[in-house]
C-alpha cells in the first residue's frame, strides 16, 4: 500500500518535470528561434530577422514563406576594394511607392515600383536609388510622369523629403555609400545644385575630379569613407556635368536596356545612351532588371531563376564583368532568396571567388572560400550590424495592379509608353 502511494507520487513527479520540460522547450523554441528562409510563417513576425513572410502564386506557390528581406553589405564581409569591384542593390524609381501619400490632388494615375518607404530600402541594403525629378510647382518633384513634365496626378511629392532620408541615413551610417542615379527634367539653372545643397548633401558630395575618366578603378570603398565622399550622384543631362559639377551618368557608367528588352532572356542589349557593355572605357556596369510594365505579384517569379539567369548573359555580354548595380522593382519581393541571393552571388564571385559572398573570408587569398550551407535555406544572419529594417509586407503579396491605376490603364494606354 505504503508502496504504490510512492510509486503513485514519483510517476507524478516524472510526469511533472517532463511536462516542465515540454514547457520550457516550447518557451525556449519560441522565444529564441524563428522560422529560417523558406519556412511556411503567417507573418514577418513568424520568421527571423531581416526575413519578410510572403507567397508566390505567379509560381503557383500560395503557402506563403519565409522570405530575405536584407542584403548583405558587401564591405562588411571584404572591405577596401575600388568601389567599382563590389555590386550594390538598387531600387528602380525608388519613389514610387504604392500608397504613398498624395500630396498633389485627390488621385495618382501612374505605376508603382516600390512598396516601403527609401529610408526602409536603405536599411534593408538598398544603395542605389533610381530618381525622375522634374520642375514642379516652383519646386523640384520626384514624378512618374511623361514627356518630361510632371502633372498634379503624376507627382509625388518634393525631392528634398526623399534627399533628406538619405542625407539621415548617411549620417548614421558613417560607413555607407549611396548612389543616386536621376533620370533629370529639372531646367531650372542650378536647380539640382540647390536642391542638394538645401538638403544638406553637399558634405557627402563625390566630387566628378575625382571620378576615373577612361575606365580605371574608382577609388576605395576605405578612400571614400575616408573622405566623407559617400553620395555618388548621376544625371542624365550631358551639360550638367559642365554647368553644375554633377556627372553625366553614360560618362562612367554602361547600361544594359531598360524595361522589357532587359528582361528577355538569353540577350543582353546596351541601352542607346550607353556604350557597348564590352566597352573597357567606363568602369561602373548597371543592369537593369525590371519589365515594362511593373506588376507587384509577378515579381517573384522575375526575382527567382530567370534573374539569375539575366545576371549571367549581362556578365558574358559585358566581356565577363559583373554588374555593379542592380536594378530591380518591388526588391523584396521572392520565392526565397530573390535579388538577394543573387547580390550574394555577384560579390561572391567579384571579391573572392566564391559561389556566395557568405563564403568569403577576410584576408585569404582568391578562392579559398568557407564551406556554407545552400544559401536558400540558411537563415539569414545580418553581417552588416549597423542597420535593420523593418520586414512586414505592408499589403497582400498576392496584390495585383493598384485599383487606382485603372482609369489610366483604360484611357491613357498610348500615354504608358512614355512613362518611364
Ligand atoms: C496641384 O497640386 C498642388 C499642390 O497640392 C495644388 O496647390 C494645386 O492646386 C493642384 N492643381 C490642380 C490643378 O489640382
Amino acid at each position: 500500500m505504503f508502496a504504490c502511494f510512492v510509486d503513485h507520487l514519483s510517476l507524478w513527479r516524472i510526469h511533472l518535470e517532463i511536462g516542465y520540460l515540454y514547457l520550457s522547450l516550447l518557451l525556449f523554441s519560441s522565444l529564441f528561434t524563428h522560422a529560417v528562409v523558406l519556412d511556411s510563417c503567417s507573418a514577418a513576425t513568424n520568421c527571423g530577422p531581416g526575413l519578410y513572410c510572403g507567397n508566390c502564386p505567379a509560381m503557383g506557390k500560395t503557402q506563403p514563406i519565409c522570405t530575405r528581406g536584407q542584403a548583405i553589405i558587401p564591405t562588411s564581409v571584404i572591405n577596401g576594394l575600388p568601389f567599382n569591384k563590389y555590386t550594390w542593390l538598387v531600387t528602380h524609381n525608388a519613389f514610387s511607392i504604392v500608397d504613398a501619400p498624395l500630396l498633389s490632388g485627390p488621385q495618382r494615375l501612374t505605376y508603382y515600383n516600390q512598396e516601403d518607404t527609401v529610408t526602409n530600402q536603405l536599411m534593408n541594403g538598398v544603395r542605389g536609388l533610381m530618381l525622375d525629378m522634374y520642375d514642379f510647382l516652383g519646386d523640384i518633384w520626384l514624378c512618374h510622369s511623361f514627356r518630361g513634365q510632371c502633372f498634379n496626378f503624376t507627382a509625388f511629392q518634393p525631392a528634398i523629403n526623399t534627399l533628406r532620408e538619405v542625407g539621415a541615413f548617411l549620417t548614421q551610417n558613417p560607413t555607407e555609400i549611396v548612389t543616386i542615379i536621376i533620370e533629370d527634367y529639372v531646367h531650372t539653372p542650378k536647380g539640382l545644385t540647390n536642391l542638394f545643397t538645401n538638403a544638406g548633401l553637399d558634405k557627402y558630395w563625390f566630387p566628378v575630379s575625382k571620378m576615373p575618366k577612361k575606365g580605371e578603378d574608382w577609388p576605395t570603398v576605405t578612400e571614400m569613407v575616408q573622405d566623407n565622399n559617400r553620395l555618388l550622384v548621376f544625371t542624365s543631362v550631358a551639360s550638367k556635368e559642365a554647368e553644375e559639377g554633377i556627372a553625366y551618368q553614360w560618362k562612367y557608367m554602361l547600361e544594359n536596356e531598360a524595361g522589357d528588352p532587359g528582361v528577355k532572356a538569353g540577350s543582353c542589349p546596351n541601352r542607346k545612351e550607353s556604350k557597348p557593355l564590352n566597352s573597357k572605357s567606363a568602369s561602373l556596369f548597371l543592369m537593369n532588371y525590371f519589365p515594362t510594365y511593373p506588376v507587384e505579384s509577378d515579381a517573384c517569379k522575375e526575382h527567382s531563376t530567370p534573374l539569375t539567369q539575366m545576371v549571367d548573359t549581362c556578365y558574358k555580354a559585358a566581356g565577363n564583368v559583373m554588374p555593379n548595380f542592380l536594378a530591380v522593382n518591388f526588391y523584396m519581393r521572392s520565392d526565397g532568396g530573390g535579388v538577394f541571393d543573387d547580390m550574394d552571388r555577384m560579390n561572391g564571385q567579384t571579391l573572392c571567388g566564391c559561389s556566395t559572398i557568405t563564403a568569403c573570408q577576410a584576408g585569404a587569398t582568391f578562392g579559398s572560400c568557407k564551406t556554407v550551407a545552400v544559401p536558400n535555406t540558411s537563415p539569414v544572419t545580418n553581417t552588416a550590424g549597423s542597420f535593420t529594417g523593418s520586414v512586414q509586407f505592408a499589403r497582400s503579396t498576392s496584390t495585383d495592379l493598384s485599383p487606382n491605376i485603372w482609369p489610366f490603364y483604360l484611357f491613357s494606354v498610348p500615354l504608358i509608353g512614355f512613362l518611364s
